[in-house]
């Protein structure tokens, strides 16, 4: 009987010993394979520098305004696609021609505009008009959007419907 007692408290021992040590090394390896995760080939190093890079143009809109000015500039030099922009703004009016929108891919209802020039385009769409089809709301109503991705919006209709 007592020889049980004794494997089971050494069993005990063990086990607490086992336990124990395993725990006090987790935060040494949650480190190390933190490392390994940053360093291999996985992507995880380049997603989260890209957050890192909001976070920085972030912080320098909030410090002075030629920074501002500068990070906007940046940002929409490289990140305008007229075929988003047109996708979130003005899809619901020049998808399938509704009110009287010219209608994207109908080469018939861009012609004439086409042919009044890109600077008339771009500003009806910025300003927005009304025509002999219907009204065209300044930047399709959506007036968060820049000159520049209202232009980016119009390039790519254009080019779709010609
Ligand atoms: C609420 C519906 C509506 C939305 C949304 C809309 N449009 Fe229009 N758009 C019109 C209508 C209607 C016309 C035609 C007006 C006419 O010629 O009588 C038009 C015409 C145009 C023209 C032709 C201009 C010209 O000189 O003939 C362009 C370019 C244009 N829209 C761009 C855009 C862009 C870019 C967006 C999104 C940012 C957009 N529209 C969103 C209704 C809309």
């Amino acid at each position: 009987m007592k020889i049980y007692l004794i494997i089971f408290h050494l069993t005990l021992f063990l086990f607490g010993f086992i336990f124990v040590e395993h725990h006090l090394r987790t935060p040494d390896r949650a480190a190390a394979s933190r490392q390994s995760l940053m360093t291999d080939n996985s992507g995880i190093a380049a997603r989260l520098a890209a957050v890192g890079q909001i976070g920085t143009a972030q912080a320098q809109s909030t410090s002075t305004p030629t920074q501002v000015a500068a990070t906007e500039t940046a940002a929409t030099e490289t990140t305008v696609d007229g075929q988003k922009v047109y996708q979130a703004s003005c899809i619901a009016c020049h998808g399938a021609g509704i009110a009287g929108a010219p209608m994207v891919g109908n080469a018939a209802a861009w012609a004439s505009r086409i042919e009044a020039g890109a600077d008339s385009l771009y500003s009806n769409a910025i300003n927005g008009f009304q025509g002999s089809s219907g009204m065209m709301p300044g930047k399709g109503g959506n007036a968060s959007l820049s000159d520049d991705e209202v232009k980016a919006a119009v390039d790519y209709m254009v080019t779709q419907s010609q």
